[in-house]
This record gives structure tokens, sequence and C-alpha cells, in this order.
């Protein structure tokens, strides 16, 4: 028998698997959602509204983040990259279960694109991985460099009228720095400033898309 094929077949299957997870089950998260703070507004319906519309994309970008970072595990050659890597994504689940309590909370649904954006990023992170230790790294750091910034334009816009889905915001934010700054600590590299701009349109397209479906 061809082990090394079966082995593919395994590893398919195997990451299959993670994506109908990711995809189709309610996420758990190993912590508590940040706390409401006190006197928490009620929200009226057009608030109500726009900020299930804001916790859809960012659900999304918990969904694109798992993809990215499994698809970098599958694909890298060096061994503490792919431990790392797995370890951020158990991590980020909880970012996955936050956002969607939340919305669940709001009455909003989740993407109809989030299958999209799973395929997609998972090519793009297995193509980062294959691409080296730094480079893996570095497109880490600017990954997460670039959801904290989209996630302070999204707490900007709630301000003071959503301070529930605020505090879940404030809370993913302060961890992707960390995500970020851990990633260049172990070698990453600054990607070229197009790769940098690609992605940021990229984001663009999918803060557009899950915004409205
Ligand atoms: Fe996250
Ligand atoms: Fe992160």
């Amino acid at each position: 028998m061809d082990t090394r094929r079966f082995s593919w077949i395994d590893l398919g299957l195997g990451e299959i698997d993670k994506a109908i997870k990711v995809l189709g089950a309610p996420a758990r998260s190993s912590r508590e959602a940040p706390a409401v703070p006190e006197g928490a507004a009620v929200l009226q319906a057009a608030q109500r509204a726009e900020s299930a519309r804001l916790m859809r994309v960012n659900h999304s970008g918990e969904v694109a983040a798992q993809a990215l970072y499994q698809g970098q595990a599958l694909t890298s050659r060096d061994p503490a990259v792919s431990a790392a890597m797995r370890q951020a994504a158990a991590e980020e689940i909880d970012h996955l279960a936050w956002c969607e309590e939340r919305l669940r909370e709001l009455k909003g649904r989740t993407s109809v694109l989030n299958p999209l954006w799973y395929a997609g990023s998972f090519a793009i992170g297995a193509l980062a991985g294959a691409l080296g230790r730094s480079t893996s790294l570095g497109f880490v750091t600017e990954t997460e460099r670039q959801v904290e910034s989209h996630l302070r334009g999204h707490m900007e816009r709630l301000g003071e009228a959503d301070p529930r889905s605020r505090a879940i915001l404030e809370r993913m934010t302060h961890e992707e720095m960390q995500h970020g700054a851990q990633a260049a600590s172990l070698g990453g590299q600054e990607l070229p400033f197009p790769v940098g701009m690609a992605m940021r349109l990229t984001a663009r397209f999918m803060t557009l898309g899950s915004y409205w479906l």
C-alpha cells in the first residue's frame, strides 16, 4: 500500500472535519465572554441591527483566522511553527464563540459567505506556511496588525451604544495584538508593501460581503 498517499487522504479528511466543525457546529469557548459593564444600554432596533452586522463581520474574521492558522499548520515544515499555529487556532476558538454568542443575543445570523472565506483563507494560509518560517510568521504579524486596526474601527463605530459588543471587541483586540507580537518575536519578517496592500484589499472585500450577506 502507498502509505504516503494514504496519509495525505488522512490529512485531507482531517482538514475537512475541522472545516465542518468551524462552519457547522456551535463554537465552545474555554473562557467566559467579557462581562457586560454595569447598566449596559438596552439597544434600539436600528442599533441592534447595526451591531449584528458588525458582529457578523467579526465572526467571519474569526472563521477566516481558523482557516489561516490551520492552513499554515498543514504546510509549514517547521514543527515549532506548526505547533504554534495549532495552539493559536485553539485560542482563537474563544473569539469565534464570543462573536457567535453575541450574534445570538442580537438575534443576528452568521454570514452565508463563511464557507467561501474559510476555503480562501485556508489556501492563503497554506501558501504562507509553505513559504518558510519567517514569511509564515511575518504573515501572522501583518494579519493581526490589520485585524487590530479593523477592530478598533468597529469599536469606534459602536461608540457607547453597545457596551457588550464593545467589551468583546476590546478583549479580542488585546489578544490579537499579543498573537502578532508573539509571531514577530519568533522571527516573523516584515512583508513587502504590495503583499500587505493585497491583504488589506482582500479583508475589505470580506468585510463588505459579510456586512450584507
Ligand atoms: Fe481572533
Ligand atoms: Fe489572533
